[in-house]
């Protein structure tokens, strides 16, 4: 089973992603990780040179031809899910799972948005309403994960009953 994890910055996707795998015993990859070490850039650098559009572009080749193995836990980049037809194309290859989060809670968790281009420069108040905006238009792609939970608060022992349930 491939299991994608989709949510919002901050939400969490990349260790939950690392416990789950621990508990499933299974590999887990990371695709903005994976794209840092394929272009020796990071992602600040990649927006500041190709724009968002090269950017979009790049992780859903990454995305796509990425050589999965046959059990795994993928984190994915907040905004993956909402370009393209990436939300599909996850929902035919594997689980999805959409880490949910309220926008206060992920302003608090979002400490390090220097390496976030999107957020970069912002403080709390600026973040929350750009948060609330851009969850209004990314929400319809996120719940169409197979499964929605409320990622504050979640064990990967909750997160696994989830999956088999
Ligand atoms: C983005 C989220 C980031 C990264 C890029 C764009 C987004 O990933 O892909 O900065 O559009 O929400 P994380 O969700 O892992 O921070």
């Amino acid at each position: 089973m491939k299991v994608f994890l989709i949510g919002f910055m901050g939400c969490g996707k990349s260790t939950k992603a690392k416990q789950l795998a621990h508990r499933l015993n299974c590999p887990v990859i990371d695709l903005d990780a994976e794209i840092v070490s394929k272009t020796g850039k990071t992602i600040a650098e990649y927006f500041a040179e190709f724009g968002e559009a090269g950017f979009r572009n790049y992780e859903s080749e990454m995305l796509k031809t990425y050589p999965y193995p046959e059990n795994c836990v993928i984190a994915t980049g907040g905004g993956l899910p909402c370009f393209f037809n990436n939300m599909e194309w996850m929902n035919a290859n594997g689980e999805t799972v959409y880490l949910q989060m309220e926008p206060a809670q992920l302003v608090s968790r979002l400490h390090n948005r220097q390496k976030r281009p999107l957020i970069a420069n912002m403080d709390d108040e600026q973040l929350l309403e750009f948060i609330k905006l851009k969850l209004l238009e990314r929400d319809p792609f996120y719940t169409q994960a197979r499964v929605v939970v409320n990622a504050f608060d979640l064990d990967a022992e909750k997160l696994e009953a989830k999956l088999v349930n």
